[in-house]
């Protein structure tokens, strides 16, 4: 295997599951040192435990994203760990069923206060930790296809990743003079955690990614390992000319 980020100390929010525990395995697998970022501290042990079984160099760090001294703390205990920071993962997000007309004000704030302002609270971390070092650095913000296309179910869902697609163009352009790009990456339909809420049974989620399947050009639902070369060029210094994009790894559901 080869090492394509070697030497690069790596922090991804939301690692104890999904996106974010492929992409930490991933990235130590390519030679990173990785913080396992996540609010549950027992999964992200259990997958900082797997890399370094694999022989990778990681350290699992609890933190809630939507607080702010306690990603600070996170973020510094990373970085002291490994001695420099070179890229923060913002991918830790949620969601839940939300038809446009039933969406109240709790539960809009809820999700807005996790996907949006967690990702602001980690895109302003990693930019101080950044410039205090003096060195240049890459943010990276988990969007989704539904940054481009709101569907009705998903209002809540659909309104915080088009603002976390708006914190990439504007993350971007403010902090491009301090030599840190901000982009992004748009999943469409990945077999994670997150659907467990909408399918009670092994069958059900099954007959749910197989009818999404069929809508999706190249004809399957994604598993995390489909984004993982994405997560890996945007780390490395293959990605370095490239800021405020958001790729979409989603099957071809959008094209833009
Ligand atoms: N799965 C999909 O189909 C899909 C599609 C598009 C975008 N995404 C996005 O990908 C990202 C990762 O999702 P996933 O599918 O891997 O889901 P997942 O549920 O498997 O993982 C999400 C992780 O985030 C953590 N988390 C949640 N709230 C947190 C908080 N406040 N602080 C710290 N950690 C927190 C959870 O504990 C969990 O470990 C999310 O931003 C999601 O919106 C997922």
């Amino acid at each position: 295997m080869s090492r394509r980020l070697e030497g690069r100390t790596i922090i991804v929010t939301g690692a104890g599951s999904g996106i974010g525990a492929c992409f930490a395995a991933g990235f130590a697998a390519e030679g990173a040192s990785v913080g396992v970022l996540d609010r549950d501290l027992e999964p992200a042990q259990q997958v900082a435990s797997d890399i370094a079984e694999a022989g990778g160099s990681c350290i699992a760090v609890p933190a809630d994203v939507t607080d702010q001294l306690a990603v600070r703390d996170a973020f510094s205990t990373v970085r002291d760990s490994f001695g420099r920071l070179d890229a923060v993962f913002n991918n830790a997000g949620i969601t839940f069923n939300s038809p446009f007309l039933e969406t109240s004000a709790e539960d809009f704030r809820r999700l807005h206060e996790v996907n949006v302002l967690g990702v602001v609270i980690g895109m302003q971390e990693a930019a101080r930790i950044f410039m205090q070092d003096g060195r240049s650095g890459k943010i990276v913000n988990t969007c989704s296809v539904a940054s481009r296309r709101a569907n009705a179910n998903f209002a809540a869902y659909a309104a915080s990743k088009f603002a976390v697609h708006a914190l990439v163009q504007s993350g971007a352009r403010s902090l491009a003079e301090h030599r840190i790009t901000v982009n992004g990456f748009a999943p469409g339909i990945v077999d994670t955690a997150l659907w467990d809420a909408q399918a009670s049974t092994r069958a059900a989620r099954s007959a749910l990614f197989d009818k999404y399947g069929e809508t999706i050009p190249i004809g399957r639902t994604a598993v995390p390992a489909d984004l993982l070369p994405t997560g890996i060029y945007l780390a490395g210094n293959d990605s370095d000319y490239m800021t405020g994009q958001v790729v979409m790894i989603d099957g071809g559901i959008e094209m833009v």
